[in-house]
Protein backbone atom coordinates (compact mmCIF):
# COMPACT_ATOMS: atom_id res chain seq x y z
CA UNK A 1 0.00 0.00 0.00
CA UNK A 2 1.17 3.62 -0.51
CA UNK A 3 -0.05 6.42 1.27
CA UNK A 4 0.59 9.90 1.31
CA UNK A 5 -0.99 13.12 2.74
CA UNK A 6 -2.52 14.15 -1.16
CA UNK A 7 -5.72 14.22 0.21
CA UNK A 8 -4.72 17.07 2.94
CA UNK A 9 -2.83 18.91 -0.35
CA UNK A 10 -4.51 19.00 -3.59
CA UNK A 11 -1.93 21.13 -4.83
CA UNK A 12 -3.19 24.71 -3.90
CA UNK A 13 -2.95 24.27 0.14
CA UNK A 14 1.70 23.86 0.53
CA UNK A 15 2.02 24.27 3.96
CA UNK A 16 3.42 27.88 4.54
CA UNK A 17 6.57 26.28 5.78
CA UNK A 18 7.51 24.55 2.99
CA UNK A 19 8.01 28.25 1.30
CA UNK A 20 10.77 28.42 3.55
CA UNK A 21 12.63 25.20 1.59
CA UNK A 22 11.77 26.59 -1.55
CA UNK A 23 13.15 29.95 -0.77
CA UNK A 24 16.04 28.21 0.38
CA UNK A 25 16.79 25.92 -2.44
CA UNK A 26 19.42 28.37 -4.13
CA UNK A 27 19.61 25.71 -7.41
CA UNK A 28 15.87 26.07 -7.98
CA UNK A 29 15.76 30.23 -7.15
CA UNK A 30 19.02 30.64 -9.00
CA UNK A 31 17.99 28.26 -12.53
CA UNK A 32 14.35 30.10 -11.98
CA UNK A 33 16.12 33.75 -11.99
CA UNK A 34 18.53 32.85 -14.97
CA UNK A 35 15.79 31.93 -17.08
CA UNK A 36 13.75 34.88 -16.47
CA UNK A 37 16.41 36.90 -16.93
CA UNK A 38 17.02 35.56 -20.32
CA UNK A 39 13.68 35.89 -21.83
CA UNK A 40 12.43 38.85 -19.34
CA UNK A 41 13.28 42.08 -21.57
CA UNK A 42 13.09 45.97 -19.87
CA UNK A 43 9.79 46.68 -20.44
CA UNK A 44 7.90 43.46 -20.58
CA UNK A 45 4.89 42.17 -19.32
CA UNK A 46 4.86 39.35 -16.96
CA UNK A 47 2.43 36.85 -15.20
CA UNK A 48 3.75 34.54 -12.39
CA UNK A 49 0.48 31.88 -11.94
CA UNK A 50 1.04 30.33 -8.44
CA UNK A 51 3.20 33.08 -6.79
CA UNK A 52 3.65 31.88 -3.23
CA UNK A 53 6.24 34.23 -1.85
CA UNK A 54 6.90 36.14 -4.89
CA UNK A 55 10.42 35.39 -5.10
CA UNK A 56 10.46 34.60 -8.74
CA UNK A 57 8.27 37.87 -9.54
CA UNK A 58 10.48 39.77 -7.65
CA UNK A 59 13.27 38.60 -10.32
CA UNK A 60 10.46 39.58 -13.17
CA UNK A 61 10.29 42.73 -11.74
CA UNK A 62 14.21 43.67 -11.78
CA UNK A 63 13.67 43.82 -15.55
CA UNK A 64 9.43 44.35 -16.17
CA UNK A 65 7.60 47.06 -16.40
CA UNK A 66 4.64 45.23 -14.64
CA UNK A 67 4.41 42.46 -13.09
CA UNK A 68 0.94 40.00 -11.99
CA UNK A 69 1.69 37.26 -9.18
CA UNK A 70 -1.36 35.23 -8.72
CA UNK A 71 -1.39 33.33 -5.43
CA UNK A 72 -4.87 31.41 -4.39
CA UNK A 73 -3.53 31.24 -0.76
CA UNK A 74 -5.04 34.12 1.15
CA UNK A 75 -2.00 34.31 3.70
CA UNK A 76 0.78 33.27 1.54
CA UNK A 77 -0.45 36.27 -0.71
CA UNK A 78 -0.56 38.91 2.10
CA UNK A 79 3.51 37.63 3.06
CA UNK A 80 3.95 38.32 -0.78
CA UNK A 81 3.19 41.85 -0.91
CA UNK A 82 4.76 42.26 2.52
CA UNK A 83 7.79 40.89 1.15
CA UNK A 84 8.09 42.72 -1.89
CA UNK A 85 7.55 46.16 -0.18
CA UNK A 86 10.67 45.10 1.27
CA UNK A 87 12.84 44.65 -2.19
CA UNK A 88 13.73 46.72 -5.18
CA UNK A 89 11.44 47.38 -7.65
CA UNK A 90 8.64 45.07 -5.78
CA UNK A 91 6.58 47.86 -6.53
CA UNK A 92 6.19 46.77 -10.45
CA UNK A 93 4.59 43.55 -9.01
CA UNK A 94 0.74 43.64 -7.88
CA UNK A 95 -0.27 40.46 -6.06
CA UNK A 96 -3.47 39.02 -7.27
CA UNK A 97 -5.27 36.83 -4.54
CA UNK A 98 -7.11 34.75 -7.11
CA UNK A 99 -7.51 31.20 -8.27
CA UNK A 100 -4.97 30.76 -11.59
CA UNK A 101 -7.31 28.44 -13.01
CA UNK A 102 -9.43 31.48 -13.64
CA UNK A 103 -7.23 34.96 -13.89
CA UNK A 104 -6.76 36.91 -16.90
CA UNK A 105 -3.95 39.42 -16.76
CA UNK A 106 -6.05 43.29 -17.56
CA UNK A 107 -3.78 43.36 -20.76
CA UNK A 108 -1.91 40.91 -23.34
CA UNK A 109 1.60 39.49 -21.36
CA UNK A 110 4.71 38.39 -23.37
CA UNK A 111 6.11 36.14 -20.07
CA UNK A 112 4.35 33.68 -17.92
CA UNK A 113 5.95 31.84 -14.88
CA UNK A 114 4.64 29.05 -13.44
CA UNK A 115 6.05 26.65 -10.67
CA UNK A 116 3.59 24.35 -10.19
CA UNK A 117 6.04 21.65 -10.59
CA UNK A 118 5.96 18.20 -8.98
CA UNK A 119 7.83 14.71 -9.85
CA UNK A 120 5.98 13.36 -12.72
CA UNK A 121 3.61 15.90 -12.78
CA UNK A 122 1.39 14.71 -9.55
CA UNK A 123 0.09 16.63 -6.68
CA UNK A 124 0.60 19.78 -8.30
CA UNK A 125 -1.82 21.40 -11.28
CA UNK A 126 0.80 22.82 -13.59
CA UNK A 127 -0.26 20.85 -16.51
CA UNK A 128 -4.59 22.14 -15.93
CA UNK A 129 -3.57 25.21 -14.82
CA UNK A 130 -1.17 26.44 -18.23
CA UNK A 131 -3.40 24.81 -20.21
CA UNK A 132 -6.84 26.40 -18.84
CA UNK A 133 -4.79 29.47 -18.74
CA UNK A 134 -3.94 29.37 -23.04
CA UNK A 135 -7.85 28.60 -24.16
CA UNK A 136 -8.78 31.98 -21.73
CA UNK A 137 -6.06 33.72 -22.77
CA UNK A 138 -6.14 32.92 -26.49
CA UNK A 139 -10.64 33.55 -26.43
CA UNK A 140 -9.56 36.46 -24.73
CA UNK A 141 -6.69 38.09 -26.21
CA UNK A 142 -5.54 35.91 -29.48
CA UNK A 143 -2.06 34.80 -31.15
CA UNK A 144 0.56 35.01 -30.31
CA UNK A 145 0.71 33.31 -26.87
CA UNK A 146 3.37 34.22 -24.02
CA UNK A 147 7.12 32.70 -23.11
CA UNK A 148 6.25 30.51 -21.06
CA UNK A 149 8.71 29.36 -18.05
CA UNK A 150 9.34 26.56 -17.69
CA UNK A 151 9.05 26.08 -21.49
CA UNK A 152 9.32 22.46 -21.80
CA UNK A 153 9.39 19.49 -19.03
CA UNK A 154 10.70 16.00 -20.16
CA UNK A 155 10.14 12.68 -17.77
CA UNK A 156 11.80 9.52 -17.86
CA UNK A 157 11.42 6.48 -15.47
CA UNK A 158 14.04 4.07 -14.76
CA UNK A 159 14.26 0.69 -12.91
CA UNK A 160 16.44 0.20 -9.80
CA UNK A 161 17.42 -1.27 -6.81
CA UNK A 162 16.59 0.93 -3.98
CA UNK A 163 17.95 0.43 -0.24
CA UNK A 164 14.28 0.99 1.95
CA UNK A 165 16.18 0.34 5.21
CA UNK A 166 16.17 3.60 7.58
CA UNK A 167 18.46 2.60 10.48
CA UNK A 168 17.83 -1.01 10.35
CA UNK A 169 13.95 -0.41 9.87
CA UNK A 170 12.87 -2.01 6.17
CA UNK A 171 9.84 0.26 4.96
CA UNK A 172 9.33 -0.08 1.38
CA UNK A 173 7.81 3.66 0.84
CA UNK A 174 7.89 6.35 -1.90
CA UNK A 175 11.07 8.25 -1.62
CA UNK A 176 11.99 11.99 -2.59
CA UNK A 177 15.71 12.16 -3.45
CA UNK A 178 18.01 15.49 -4.19
CA UNK A 179 18.69 14.85 -7.24
CA UNK A 180 21.70 17.31 -6.69
CA UNK A 181 23.23 14.95 -4.21
CA UNK A 182 24.72 11.37 -4.46
CA UNK A 183 22.01 8.98 -4.99
CA UNK A 184 24.15 6.38 -2.98
CA UNK A 185 20.94 4.13 -1.90
CA UNK A 186 19.74 3.62 -4.99
CA UNK A 187 21.27 0.88 -8.00
CA UNK A 188 20.56 1.80 -11.76
CA UNK A 189 19.63 -1.69 -13.10
CA UNK A 190 18.87 -0.02 -16.82
CA UNK A 191 18.96 3.25 -18.74
CA UNK A 192 16.17 5.67 -18.17
CA UNK A 193 13.47 5.75 -20.79
CA UNK A 194 11.51 9.12 -21.88
CA UNK A 195 7.52 8.94 -21.68
CA UNK A 196 6.76 12.03 -21.64
CA UNK A 197 7.82 15.28 -23.08
CA UNK A 198 5.79 18.59 -23.00
CA UNK A 199 6.30 21.89 -24.47
CA UNK A 200 3.80 24.33 -22.40
CA UNK A 201 3.13 26.26 -25.62
CA UNK A 202 1.54 23.22 -27.58
CA UNK A 203 -1.45 21.28 -26.48
CA UNK A 204 -0.43 19.49 -22.74
CA UNK A 205 -1.68 15.57 -21.98
CA UNK A 206 -4.14 15.25 -19.04
CA UNK A 207 -2.63 11.99 -18.20
CA UNK A 208 0.20 10.10 -18.60
CA UNK A 209 0.12 6.47 -20.43
CA UNK A 210 3.61 4.72 -21.05
CA UNK A 211 3.80 0.75 -22.45
CA UNK A 212 7.01 -0.27 -23.02
CA UNK A 213 10.56 -2.53 -22.63
CA UNK A 214 13.37 -1.56 -20.75
CA UNK A 215 16.75 -3.80 -21.26
CA UNK A 216 17.98 -4.99 -17.62
CA UNK A 217 21.84 -4.02 -17.44
CA UNK A 218 22.63 -5.21 -14.01
CA UNK A 219 21.60 -7.90 -12.21
CA UNK A 220 19.59 -7.78 -8.72
CA UNK A 221 16.82 -7.40 -7.01
CA UNK A 222 14.42 -5.15 -9.05
CA UNK A 223 12.12 -3.29 -6.11
CA UNK A 224 11.11 -0.13 -7.35
CA UNK A 225 10.93 2.57 -10.51
CA UNK A 226 13.06 6.38 -10.37
CA UNK A 227 10.83 8.82 -11.96
CA UNK A 228 12.74 11.93 -13.13
CA UNK A 229 11.58 15.03 -14.56
CA UNK A 230 13.38 17.50 -16.07
CA UNK A 231 12.15 21.12 -16.85
CA UNK A 232 13.96 22.88 -19.62
CA UNK A 233 12.89 26.75 -17.78
CA UNK A 234 14.37 28.65 -20.86
CA UNK A 235 16.79 27.91 -23.83
CA UNK A 236 19.42 30.51 -24.78
CA UNK A 237 21.33 30.82 -27.89
CA UNK A 238 24.93 29.86 -27.19
CA UNK A 239 27.76 32.87 -27.13
CA UNK A 240 29.36 33.05 -30.29
CA UNK A 241 32.95 31.72 -30.01
CA UNK A 242 34.35 34.54 -31.89
CA UNK A 243 32.47 37.91 -31.60
CA UNK A 244 34.68 39.35 -34.97
CA UNK A 245 34.27 36.51 -36.97
CA UNK A 246 30.61 34.84 -36.18
CA UNK A 247 28.82 38.57 -35.75
CA UNK A 248 26.66 37.88 -38.63
CA UNK A 249 26.24 34.11 -37.20
CA UNK A 250 22.58 32.63 -36.30
CA UNK A 251 22.70 30.11 -33.58
CA UNK A 252 21.05 27.22 -34.69
CA UNK A 253 19.47 24.73 -32.96
CA UNK A 254 22.65 22.75 -32.17
CA UNK A 255 24.12 25.87 -30.44
CA UNK A 256 21.58 26.73 -28.08
CA UNK A 257 21.94 26.19 -24.26
CA UNK A 258 19.06 24.55 -22.27
CA UNK A 259 18.31 26.42 -18.50
CA UNK A 260 17.46 23.06 -17.02
CA UNK A 261 16.05 22.49 -13.46
CA UNK A 262 15.00 18.89 -12.06
CA UNK A 263 12.59 18.23 -9.60
CA UNK A 264 13.03 16.10 -6.34
CA UNK A 265 13.11 12.51 -7.94
CA UNK A 266 10.57 9.85 -7.03
CA UNK A 267 11.40 6.71 -5.77
CA UNK A 268 8.41 4.27 -6.35
CA UNK A 269 8.37 0.63 -4.62
CA UNK A 270 7.22 -2.17 -6.54
CA UNK A 271 4.52 -4.16 -4.25
CA UNK A 272 6.07 -7.45 -5.86
CA UNK A 273 9.79 -7.08 -5.81
CA UNK A 274 11.31 -9.03 -8.77
CA UNK A 275 14.93 -11.32 -9.09
CA UNK A 276 16.39 -9.86 -12.47
CA UNK A 277 19.51 -10.47 -14.66
CA UNK A 278 21.46 -8.63 -17.26
CA UNK A 279 19.82 -9.17 -20.51
CA UNK A 280 16.55 -9.85 -19.63
CA UNK A 281 13.62 -7.73 -20.46
CA UNK A 282 11.15 -5.35 -18.59
CA UNK A 283 7.60 -4.83 -19.49
CA UNK A 284 6.42 -1.93 -17.98
CA UNK A 285 2.96 0.02 -18.15
CA UNK A 286 1.47 2.52 -16.22
CA UNK A 287 -1.37 5.51 -16.68
CA UNK A 288 -2.09 8.18 -13.97
CA UNK A 289 -3.75 11.75 -14.31
CA UNK A 290 -1.57 15.06 -14.25
CA UNK A 291 -1.92 16.37 -10.68
CA UNK A 292 -3.08 12.99 -9.72
CA UNK A 293 -1.75 11.98 -6.00
CA UNK A 294 0.91 9.39 -5.59
CA UNK A 295 -1.06 6.59 -5.07
CA UNK A 296 -2.92 6.85 -9.02
CA UNK A 297 0.52 6.16 -10.31
CA UNK A 298 1.40 3.36 -7.34
CA UNK A 299 -1.67 1.56 -8.23
CA UNK A 300 -1.60 1.71 -12.17
CA UNK A 301 2.04 0.00 -12.01
CA UNK A 302 2.25 -3.28 -13.97
CA UNK A 303 5.56 -4.51 -14.28
CA UNK A 304 6.95 -8.20 -15.86
CA UNK A 305 9.78 -9.73 -17.23
CA UNK A 306 8.86 -10.66 -20.75
C1 LIG B 1 5.49 25.19 -5.78
S1 LIG B 1 4.79 26.68 -5.13
C2 LIG B 1 5.83 27.89 -5.93
C3 LIG B 1 5.73 29.23 -5.31
C4 LIG B 1 6.59 30.30 -5.96
N1 LIG B 1 6.25 30.47 -7.36
C5 LIG B 1 8.05 29.97 -5.83
O1 LIG B 1 8.64 29.62 -6.87
O2 LIG B 1 8.59 30.02 -4.73
C6 LIG B 1 3.25 26.77 -5.97
C7 LIG B 1 2.36 27.90 -5.50
O3 LIG B 1 1.16 27.86 -6.28
C8 LIG B 1 0.07 28.21 -5.45
N2 LIG B 1 -1.13 27.69 -6.10
C9 LIG B 1 -1.50 26.39 -6.23
N3 LIG B 1 -2.66 26.30 -6.89
C10 LIG B 1 -3.02 27.57 -7.20
C11 LIG B 1 -4.13 28.12 -7.91
N4 LIG B 1 -5.09 27.34 -8.42
N5 LIG B 1 -4.18 29.45 -8.06
C12 LIG B 1 -3.19 30.26 -7.57
N6 LIG B 1 -2.15 29.79 -6.87
C13 LIG B 1 -2.05 28.46 -6.70
C14 LIG B 1 0.42 27.57 -4.12
O4 LIG B 1 -0.28 28.17 -3.03
C15 LIG B 1 1.92 27.83 -4.05
O5 LIG B 1 2.20 29.04 -3.44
Amino acid sequence: MVSDDDTAYPGAIIPLHYHFNMLNDQIRTGRFRQAIQAVVVPGSKVLELGGGTGVLSFFAAQLASKVWCVEKNTELAREARRFLDMNTHGDRVQVVNADAFEYLPPEPVDVVVCEMLHVAMLRENQIAVIERFKQRYLAHFGLPLPIFVPEASIQTVQPVQQNFEFSGYYAPVPIFRDPYASQAMTLEMGAPVVYSTLRYEASLPMRFQWEGEIPIATSGTLNALRFVTKNILATLPALAPSPVKNILAVPSVHQSTAIEWHNQYLIMPLASPLEVHAGDMLRLAFSYPAGGALNDLASSLTVAMK
